[in-house]
């Protein structure tokens, strides 16, 4: 499905359907408020209704703004694939609007058949966007960037989607390296010996008893005269089955989107630099299975990180902040960064703080926390803050090491893992520093907003408006 912003002059107006967007308060002025009565519509936020004999698919929305807009046009796009119509328009004076409409036709549209024999088939072939004001030219910027940021994302959802038999350390490195080439970003790849000679033990423990080797994955993007540099950490555990500390059958269910920061930050990187942002931007994605068997690490041992601080093991599940504690020093070594955020499927307690769809936001600087906040307001991404303290610091202290990888009692695991990661981040960049639990938003098996069935591609969109706002 192709999909395109054209102005009135240069649109031929011809269509098989247009899509129109009523309020409760609109529908009593609109010309089809009869039919549109006779087919049970109040025009109720998420509610469409097809006017067929008039060529028209009518959107509901409570009210006219960007979330509103995005969602239904998610529900009106899987309706309009079914259809047979071949090509739809709508018109638009608002260019605000453009990026949740751009996002609920190609987030909302979007689809994942690689595992089905029989792939499904749509006759919508062209969507277009009719700007009807004469500031074309500044719509179309809005619009070219949007659809960066939604194929990005959607990239992201495609690798998050892959299963681990296809998707392990080594073919998500193959991955980085073709995205390297492909947008013309530098790469490199540290293998196991190179992780040990950089006493990566921590990392390296993970991923000891997989038949695939792990893998740091380090890409740049770097423009000519960058304005900012900033640092990306991803958890790209390609399948976290919990290790010897075991998960349940159900739980062990989905573990596949562990990897869903790592995929996060690749489609980070690949719409910054598709975006040509006059940022300097490194990505570090530590790729690591952790599987069980005679060589796994175990709850017990006490591991030498690559920053010289043991840390005791008395969980095997907890593994992502093992691997994040390794990836975030490698990362303050490489890089001097003007910001350092980590995108993570940590814990299961951010989704019993913030529910499913809210990525959980770490770190000391209050100030930088409201520039994502308000980022993240203007995406159509949900983030909520989380607030450390001195008392949930003491939890994971331990008896035997300089620190533990759980916590001692059973409450505010996501803050707890957070400040676990926060014993890796140096003085200097502490206020630099933001973490991202991103375990609910990353993954869905119901739709919500413009999320279909499977990754969600959680950060991309947000990231991605901040950073187009720090230059
Ligand atoms: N990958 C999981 C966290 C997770 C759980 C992500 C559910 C998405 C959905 C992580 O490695 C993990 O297992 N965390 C444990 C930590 C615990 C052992 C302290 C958890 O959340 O139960
Ligand atoms: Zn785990
Ligand atoms: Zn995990």
């Amino acid at each position: 499905m192709n999909i395109q912003l054209l102005n009135q002059n240069i649109s031929d107006a011809s269509t098989d359907i247009s899509l129109v967007y009523l309020s409760t308060e609109s529908l009593k002025k609109s010309k089809n408020k009869k039919a549109l009565k006779m087919a049970g519509f109040t025009a109720s936020g998420d509610s469409i209704c097809f006017l067929h004999d008039k060529n028209l698919l009518v959107c509901g929305v409570d009210e006219f703004s960007a979330d509103d807009i995005r969602s239904t046009t998610s529900v009106a796009i899987k309706a309009l694939k079914k259809t047979n119509y071949k090509s739809a328009n709508i018109l638009i004076d608002d260019k605000a609007l453009i990026p949740a409409l751009v996002e609920g036709f190609v987030l909302g549209g979007y689809t994942y058949d690689r595992y089905k024999s029989t792939k499904t088939k749509t006759s919508l072939k062209n969507v277009s966007l009719i700007y009807t004001k004469d500031d074309y030219k500044q719509a179309i910027k809005i619009f070219t960037d949007a659809v960066i940021i939604a194929d990005a994302t959607a990239f992201t959802r495609d690798i998050v989607n892959t299963i681990p038999e296809d998707l392990n350390p080594p073919t998500f490195a193959d991955l980085a390296k073709k995205l390297a080439q492909e947008n013309n970003l530098d790469c490199k790849i540290l293998g196991e010996k190179e992780l040990a000679k950089e006493k990566m033990n921590a990392m390296l423990a993970v991923g000891r008893a997989s038949r695939h080797d792990s893998k740091l994955i380090h890409l740049t993007y770097k423009p000519k005269n960058p304005k900012k540099v900033v640092t990306l950490v991803g958890k790209g555990l390609t399948y976290d089955s919990g290790g010897l500390s075991l998960k349940p059958g159900t739980s062990m269910v989905t573990m596949k989107m562990d990897k869903a920061g790592g995929c996060a930050v690749l489609g980070m990187i690949k719409a910054i630099s598709e975006l040509k942002l006059n940022i300097e931007v490194h990505a570090f994605i530590g790729a690591v299975e952790n599987m069980i068997g005679g060589d796994a690490y175990k709850p017990d041992d006490v591991l030498v990180s690559r920053s010289g601080k043991t840390i005791e093991v008395r969980n095997t599940d907890a593994e992502g902040r093992l691997v994040l504690a390794d990836v975030l020093d490698y990362a303050q070594d490489s890089v001097k960064a003007d910001y350092m955020f980590d995108f993570a499927t940590l814990t299961g307690a951010c989704m019993v703080a913030l529910g499913q769809y809210t990525t959980g936001v770490m770190g000391h600087s209050s100030a930088l926390k409201h520039e994502i906040s308000k980022a993240s307001s203007t995406s159509g991404e949900l983030t909520a803050s989380l607030p450390f303290n001195k008392h949930l610091k003491k939890q994971i202290k331990s008896e035997i090491a300089d620190i533990c990888n759980i916590s001692n009692k059973p409450y505010g695991g996501a803050i707890t893992a957070g400040l676990f990661l926060d014993a890796f981040v140096r003085e200097e960049n502490k206020k630099k520093w933001l973490h991202f639990d991103i375990a609910g938003s990353a993954y869905t098996e119901s739709p919500w907003d413009c999320n279909v069935y499977g990754g969600t591609g959680a950060g991309v969109r947000f990231i991605s408006k901040f950073l187009q706002g720090v230059i």
